[in-house]
């Protein structure tokens, strides 16, 4: 997605502004253009050599440079550009561009270019906050400038608050998603699971499975870069939150259901690879259960240990039933479907360890799919845990692929591409 794109990376005089040298580092390895302009001030903190190595390119930052070239080149990289990114933003190049001052060559490219602006402001807790710099932030983003908003947390001056430069994923999660903005899943609210349930049997023990959430959150990421809302309901897993998507964490296969059902009604899609536990224990323990000691000697017995299930309720089946049923559906069904606003397109995957084909079409067919992605999680390339995946994708009318091993993120790409044309 970023291959040969055209961004400029304004570089303001903060502290921060050594952390931007990754991101440049990141957009340049990803094979964007990467054009650098920095500030006066930038320049006591960073040497333009460092930008100018990892960009592979040129610095700018003299607009009144003799030759007088400057006058050119700065009108020539505002209208090239797609994309203008400013990290860190301080409170003096916010406070310029709110109110269209061009004192520098960066201020100067903002004010020329019709690229989008991305922001991303990190200063001191009460400069961020003051009055002055969120009315000018408040101006910017009226105007249609995305501001990536600060983390909190230990500043350059040691105290702890919100300033602190976000972390380069973030940054560049926020890249794809603006210029990814009018793709081909624009305007679309998709939900996507991901992750696997985790049922309590007492307060410190669960039946789980061995998803990582790498497939789901990928599909996530898939679909804010192609413009969509993407709310990624996700059980328990050590990946973080994806930037620019809305988040609901639940855990077990009953709050997965609910949070589902919540989303539903006006959802475009729905992608459920999450691993979802098909069982329950019956009850859930109060006190964590302490291992069976015989009477007389007080030794720890060999004896067998049970615990009863109970079955889950099948998300996808449910919803199957309740869009048969329109309204009645309610009354059948844990899935509460008022009305939907529009077509649900709806995918499911299929994890299996043998007769991967009979399995998958039969889940196809039972929970009235329009696509069913089926994995052979017995492989070591393929399904719990695993950067690729080896897919079989299943179609309503019967058609099959059988795609390569790809990396999650191919794999995530080519279910979207199968998605949007349902779409309509
Ligand atoms: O997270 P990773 O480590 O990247 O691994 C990815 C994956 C292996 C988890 C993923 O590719 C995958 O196969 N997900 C589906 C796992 C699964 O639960 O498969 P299933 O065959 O048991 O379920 C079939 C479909 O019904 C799935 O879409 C599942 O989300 C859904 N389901 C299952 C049970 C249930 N009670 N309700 C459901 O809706």
């Amino acid at each position: 997605m970023l291959l040969n794109r055209r961004i400029i990376v304004g570089i303001c005089g903060g502290i921060a502004s050594y952390k931007a040298i990754d991101l440049v580092s990141k957009l340049q390895q990803a094979g964007a253009l990467v054009d650098v302009i920095m500030t006066e001030h930038a320049e006591e903190f960073v040497r333009p050599l460092t930008f100018a190595t990892m960009s592979h390119r040129r610095v700018y930052s003299d607009l009144w440079e003799a030759s007088g070239e400057a006058a050119e080149t700065h009108i020539k990289l505002a209208e090239e550009a797609e994309l203008l990114v400013i990290v860190p933003a301080t409170a003096n190049t916010i406070a310029k561009l709110a109110h269209g001052m061009t004192d520098n060559m960066l201020t100067a490219v903002a004010l020329a270019t019709r690229a989008p602006l991305l922001l991303a402001p990190a200063m001191y807790t009460n400069m961020y906050t003051h009055p002055a710099t969120q009315a000018n932030l408040a101006t910017l983003r009226e105007r249609g400038a995305f501001v990536v908003e600060p983390e909190v947390g230990r500043l350059a001056s040691g105290a702890i608050g919100v300033g602190r430069f976000p972390e380069t994923a973030t940054l560049l999660g926020a890249i794809h998603q603006v210029l990814g903005r009018h793709g081909d899943l624009a305007g679309r609210r998709v939900i996507v699971t991901a992750g696997g349930t985790q049922e309590p049997i007492d307060p410190v023990r669960y039946v789980g499975n061995r998803s990582s959430g790498k497939m789901g959150y990928n599909l996530a990421v898939e679909a804010r870069d192609r413009g969509a809302h993407v709310i990624l309901v996700s059980g328990p897993v050590a990946l973080p939150p994806p930037f620019g998507v809305e988040m609901h964490l639940v855990e077990t296969a009953m709050q997965m259901r609910d949070a589902v059902s919540d989303f539903i009604t006006d959802a475009d899609a729905l992608i459920m690879s999450a691993a979802v536990a098909d069982f329950r224990p019956t009850r859930v323990a109060e006190q964590k259960i302490k291992k069976l000691r015989t009477e007389a000697t007080g030794q720890h017995r060999e004896d067998e240990f049970s615990i009863d299930l109970v079955a889950n309720p099948d998300i996808l089946g449910e919803l199957a039933l309740a869009l048969k049923g329109g309204h009645a559906g309610e009354q059948h069904t844990g899935i509460s479907i008022p009305q939907l606003k529009r077509r649900l397109i709806r995918v499911g995957f299929a994890a299996e360890t043998e007769h991967l084909v009979e399995h998958a079409q039969a889940k196809l067919q039972r929970k009235q799919l329009d696509l069913l992605v089926a994995n052979d999680v017995s492989r070591t390339d393929s399904g719990f845990g695993t950067d690729t995946n080896k897919v079989l994708i299943f179609h309503a009318d019967g058609a099959m692929e059988d795609l390569p091993v790809m990396p999650k993120t191919g794999v995530a790409a080519a279910i979207w591409d199968r998605v949007v044309p349902l779409l309509g």
